[in-house]
């Protein structure tokens, strides 16, 4: 229910005006997000850097309305492309095909995104393409894919909720397309997702199993400690060594097992999101867990 109105709430224009332009509210906010500017999530890359975390780059926004916003969003990109990697961050990057017009023409989506994953390629790096609801799956993987075949620098990303998911796995596997497995983050209908946690986290652990055996170099995003020992317990037996795939978690969550990660030998990247437009992803992340309600109260009551 709670998680229900939050997700509302992400979605209400009046009340993401005011908490993006209240200095209180952005306060709150820096547990989740790096800052408002490339150069606040670069300081944070660095510092995760020196620690052995690897890192994933996001400019907060969400769907755009004209194309003139589009291309913003990927000279944006651009820029954090290009200055991550002249800071010798070896940082991939997140996008949202709708931040690059995905709802107004595929073509030019498509087109803005070559762009990007191309200057990406000849700098050596990543691009994750993150995803949005099940009503973007389809157009999603299909640039996704077009961009593998034509680059090979793309990762995918895979939502355990949809019961489409191990057919979209079978065939991301089979053309070597690595992919990222998160549990998802909308809010989906009964007829594409499943609803209960506990199903939800078995399609995840079916699915990681399919993907650390044959998937290339997947990312395990999740807090999940039960889902995150079965990993270990998996590849210990398979004897699958830690450099075949990563963990992947969001800035500001789970620090601990991080930190433990990084002792042990695993690879970890955090994904680092930043930005002015970034109530809707803070708004998500409240939703997935409503004690950040209280988290939140305490520090706003602290002054
Ligand atoms: P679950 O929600 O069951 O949480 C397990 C435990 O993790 C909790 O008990 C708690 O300890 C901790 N935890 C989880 N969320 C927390 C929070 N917000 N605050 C504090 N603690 C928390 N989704 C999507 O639809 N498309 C995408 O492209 C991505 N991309 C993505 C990248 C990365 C790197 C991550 C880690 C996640 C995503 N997600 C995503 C979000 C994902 O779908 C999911 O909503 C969250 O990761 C929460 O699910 P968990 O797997 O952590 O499990």
């Amino acid at each position: 229910m709670l998680r229900s109105v939050l997700l509302y709430l992400s979605r209400q224009k009046q009340l993401r005006r005011w908490m993006e332009t209240s200095p209180s509210a952005a306060r709150l906010t820096s547990r989740f997000v790096a800052g408002l500017k490339l150069e606040d999530a670069l300081v944070v890359t660095g510092r995760l850097q020196r620690e052995c975390i690897l890192t994933s780059l996001d400019r907060l926004g969400e769907s755009v309305t004209t194309f003139e916003e589009a291309a913003a969003s990927r000279d944006g990109y651009l820029e954090i492309l290009h200055t991550a990697a002249a800071r010798g961050f070896d940082a991939t990057i997140s996008i949202k095909l709708t931040q690059f017009g995905l709802d107004l023409s595929q073509e030019v989506c498509r087109a803005n995104v070559e762009q990007l994953v191309r200057d990406a390629a000849g700098l050596g790096r990543m691009v994750e393409i993150d995803m949005e609801s099940s009503e973007y799956t389809d157009r999603t993987l299909k640039i996704t894919t077009a961009l593998h075949q034509a680059f090979g620098n793309v990762r995918a990303v895979v939502q355990a909720y949809l019961y489409r998911s191990a057919k979209d796995i079978e065939r991301l596997c089979a053309l070597q397309l690595p992919v990222r497995l998160c549990k998802g983050a909308y809010k989906e209908p009964p007829s594409v997702a499943f609803q209960k946690k506990a199903d939800v986290d078995g399609s995840y652990v079916s699915l990681m199993k399919m993907l650390l055996e044959r998937g290339t170099y997947p990312g395990l995003a999740t807090h999940d400690e039960r889902i995150i020992n079965e990993a270990h317990r998996f590849t210990r037996e398979r004897g699958i060594p830690p450099e075949k795939y990563e963990f992947q978690m969001l800035y500001g969550i789970r620090r601990d097992i991080a930190k433990r990660f990084v002792e042990e030998g695993y690879r970890i990247r955090f994904y680092v999101p930043f930005g002015e437009a970034w109530y809707p992803y803070f708004m998500r992340r409240l939703a997935e867990r409503p004690a950040n309600l209280i988290f939140l109260m305490r520090n706003f009551l602290r002054g």
